[in-house]
């Protein structure tokens, strides 16, 4: 396990290799390969950055990043292999751009450090993982509000506790995970925000030696703005962080989509059907169809929670600025950049091919003990105080279940028997169609709210897409 490439390279402090129970814990080159396309951005941006202030002649710099092209290319190649002594993808790239270019290779690293480089690289991986979130976000948003769009007055049972409580619509029902997705495409928003700052010129902790022209090569790299301290520059993940909250945040609500989902396409519930191409069968019982996306949505959310309780337990007490610690940011992130991209694309795409029981929908909304708040409400407008109104109507839900009929089927004696108020109207409140249509506040399931709530979302919708194209 040599340190070091030839003997040459060996800084004279080190005598010895290292252990290769060390080595196994150490090398990140395992994992962080998967930084080479933004290191060798990141080094050519640096290289031409060198150039300008004359540290690099130009074509010093210009060997430098054809060079880094080449090594691009030759890493992307298949049947490449890294050396068992590559440390990590900075001591690669730098090793096998001096196979490329030789000694002027020595010249790159003028000015920088791998903890500046490192967390300058993370910075881009977590901005265009943030930006990709974003519209994955807003595909699946699309679906939903489609969805709603076609079953904006299709009534379904509404519940609480998973017990029958008030009739809504589906389309209200599927616009509350389009506005959850519509929080995440904000936060996602917020970790680019966050992680468009570039590190670089922080070198080691201090800042470079060199007077480099930092706002001009992070402009070339897309970032927004510099680090203005070069100890939090070093040592900030606060932008992994931040991408993770929101995954985790966006996971979780695909969990509860994917559980419903798993609810509804059972034969107890029958509201809706999975497409074929979303589903499994079983390997022993041939009549099975298994909501397998929707369960494995339910699922993953936990380990994107992990990876974000990783990274704060990783961060957590570290004594400024970069300890070797930080090395361990990277394998949550991926399984989280992972996990969050194929559940989002997997909730748009059950989400394309799903179908609804209208009937099932509409007869399990039709059940009259979702009216008794109606009947409650009826009876606030005669004066009776809302307290004492649920408790009349709890006296007729208790009547109507112990004669076995639904509440229209107690006699006019009978009603009157638990309030002098209740009439004729309390069999026109319990004609179905009055309890959606009543809900006529603003975010309320009626027809005139949610035709404004489906104009809202498709704004939204429009803003989601505007700053996933910007971020
Ligand atoms: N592989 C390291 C990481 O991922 C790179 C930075 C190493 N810096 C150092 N001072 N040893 O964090």
């Amino acid at each position: 396990m040599a340190r070091f490439p030839t003997d040459d390279d060996a800084p004279a402090r080190f005598r010895k290799d290292p252990d290769p129970r060390f080595w196994r814990m150490n090398r990140s080159l395992p994992f962080d390969w998967q930084l080479a396309p933004y290191d060798i951005l990141q080094s050519q941006a640096h290289a031409r950055g060198l150039a300008r202030i004359g540290v690099l002649t130009e074509a010093e710099a210009e060997e430098i990043v054809a060079g880094l092209d080449r090594v691009g290319a030759r890493i992307e190649a298949p049947g490449f292999d890294f050396e068992e002594s590559d440390e990590d993808i900075h001591m690669a790239i730098e090793r096998l751009l001096g196979e490329e270019i030789g000694a002027v290779a020595g010249k790159l690293h003028t000015g920088r450090s791998r903890n500046d480089q490192v967390a300058t690289d993370i910075a881009m991986v977590v901005g265009a993982a943030s930006r990709r979130a974003m519209r994955l976000c807003a595909a699946a948003m699309e679906r939903l509000l489609g969805l709603a769009e076609s079953h904006r007055d299709w009534p379904m049972p509404g519940y609480t506790h998973l017990q029958r409580a008030q009739p809504v619509y589906l389309g209200h029902h599927l616009l509350a995970y389009f506005w959850m997705l519509s929080r995440d495409a904000r936060r996602f928003g917020f970790a680019a925000e966050s992680a468009a700052v570039m590190p670089l010129g922080s070198a080691a902790l201090a800042g470079a030696n060199w007077p480099l022209p930092r706002e001009i090569v992070a402009a070339e790299l897309g970032f927004a703005a510099i680090t203005p301290n070069s100890l939090d520059g070093v040592s900030n993940r606060d932008f992994v962080i931040d991408y993770l909250s929101a995954a985790a945040t966006c996971a979780m609500h695909l969990s509860r989509l994917g559980s419903e989902l798993v609810i509804w396409s059972s034969t107890e519930f029958g509201f809706c059907e999975l497409d074929e191409a979303f589903s499994s069968g079983s390997s022993i019982m041939p009549q099975k169809k298994n909501p397998d996306a929707a369960e494995l949505l339910r699922a993953k959310s936990p380990r994107v929670a992990a990876a974000h309780q990783t990274l704060l337990g990783v961060m957590h007490a570290l004594p400024l600025t970069y300890g070797k610690d930080m090395q361990e940011d990277k394998e949550p992130l991926w399984d989280a950049i992972e996990t969050i991209e194929s559940s989002l694309e997997a909730a748009a795409g059950i989400l394309e091919e799903i179908t609804f029981d209208r009937e099932r929908l509409e007869e399990a909304s039709g059940d009259e003990m979702l009216a008794a708040t109606e009947v409650a409400d009826l009876l606030v407008r005669q004066g009776v105080p809302f307290r004492e109104a649920h408790g009349i109507v709890g006296e007729l839900v208790r009547d109507a279940i112990a004669a076995d009929v639904p509440l229209s089927g107690l006699s006019r004696e009978q009603i009157a028997a638990r309030s002098e108020a209740l009439g004729e109207e309390y069999y026109e409140v319990l004609q179905r169609s009055s309890w959606l249509e009543r809900k006529e506040v603003a975010g309320g399931t009626g027809s005139a709210p949610l035709k404004a709530q489906i104009e809202g979302a498709r704004e939204a919708l429009a803003t989601v897409r505007e700053a996933a194209g910007s971020a």
